[in-house]
């Protein structure tokens, strides 16, 4: 089983960036521990990071035919990025959607996402975990 991990605008800066909301563990310590239970669970995980929104489009084709799943955590894009909405809904490849903070309870434009509708499902609220959880549910 091989997941690919997949992080949109600002991402990059968690760990540095408004800690109260996303905790003071950078992405490479989070993906690091990914990588790790992904390792103990029999599977493998690859990791991409991108401001841009056509990178992350690229990424999610260049998937197909490549990985099992992708772990999509899109930071703001999420909330109005239709191209890649489009990318997800044009490859087979599943999509679970992925947030670190409990969007519902942050402000209004947070409350909705444009990937959700084709996305195989969503993990958000747990911190750090949401990406382990996300994981999991492609090797139930
Ligand atoms: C986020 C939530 C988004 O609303 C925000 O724009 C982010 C991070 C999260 O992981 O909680 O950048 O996707």
């Amino acid at each position: 089983m091989k997941i690919l991990v997949l992080n949109g605008v600002n991402l990059n800066l968690t760990g540095r960036r408004e800690k109260g909301v996303y905790g003071s563990e950078t992405l490479e310590d989070i993906n690091k521990e990914i990588a790790a239970y992904a390792k103990a669970r029999g599977a493998e995980a690859a990791f991409f990071q991108s401001n841009l929104e056509g990178e992350i489009c690229t990424a999610i084709q260049q998937a197909e035919d490549k990985y099992d799943g992708i772990v999509l955590n899109a930071g703001a894009f999420t909330h109005y990025s239709y191209a890649i909405r489009d990318a997800i809904a044009s490859v087979s490849v599943p999509v679970v959607e992925v947030h670190i903070s409990n969007v519902h309870a942050r402000e209004e434009f947070r409350r909705n996402s444009v990937l959700t509708p084709v996305c195989r499902g969503e993990v958000l609220g747990f911190g750090k975990n949401s990406y382990i959880l996300a994981l999991e549910s492609f090797l139930l």
